[in-house]
């Protein structure tokens, strides 16, 4: 079945919550799909795109991605493909159209994290191109004021 990639729309919600919870089922609270998606319609809604497959007018979501970009780094987070549908190139023109968009915008590098105990989709990533940077990466966990 021919699948497209295009910019994420609300009607898509529920389907990406769905995307994300099956493939990060470990996720933190802070990544909880509704409010991530929530998050990022308010502040950027560009850079968020899905994997559809379109079988008699029904747009089914089977894959997405997040990308930001700050002026400095453009970055990747939550790609994702549904497991009935990995290895048939979803998440590689996910990322394609991810690097061509951030291109366009200027940005001179992308990152991305991989967590430690996920080793093989660093496979993938060396697959379109990507190497591991000789960096430690470092985070700090912020409190979130209520609007
Ligand atoms: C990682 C992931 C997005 C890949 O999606 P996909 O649509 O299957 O990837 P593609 O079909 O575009 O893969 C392209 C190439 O990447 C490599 N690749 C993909 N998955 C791989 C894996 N699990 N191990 C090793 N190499 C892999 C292969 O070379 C593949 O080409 P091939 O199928 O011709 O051998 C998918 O496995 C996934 O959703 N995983 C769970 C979520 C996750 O951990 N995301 C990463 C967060 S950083």
């Amino acid at each position: 079945m021919p699948v497209r990639v295009r910019r994420f729309a609300p009607r898509d919600t529920d389907a990406v919550v769905e995307l994300w919870r099956e493939c990060f089922p470990t996720d933190p609270a802070r990544n909880a799909p509704a409010e991530l998606i929530a998050r990022k319609c308010a502040r950027d809604p560009d850079l968020f795109w899905v994997a559809c497959e379109v079988s008699d007018g029904v747009d089914a979501v089977v894959g997405a991605a997040m990308a930001g970009y700050d002026g400095v780094r453009g970055w990747l987070y939550h790609v994702a493909v549904t497991p009935e549908r990995r290895r048939e190139g979803i998440a590689t023109a996910l990322v394609g159209r991810a690097v061509a968009e951030l291109e366009v915008l200027g940005c001179p590098k992308v990152n991305l994290q991989v967590r430690s105990t996920n080793s093989e989709v660093l496979g993938f990533y060396r697959s379109l191109g990507w190497s591991v940077d000789e960096v430690e990466s470092l985070g700090r966990t912020l409190m979130v004021q209520e609007s």
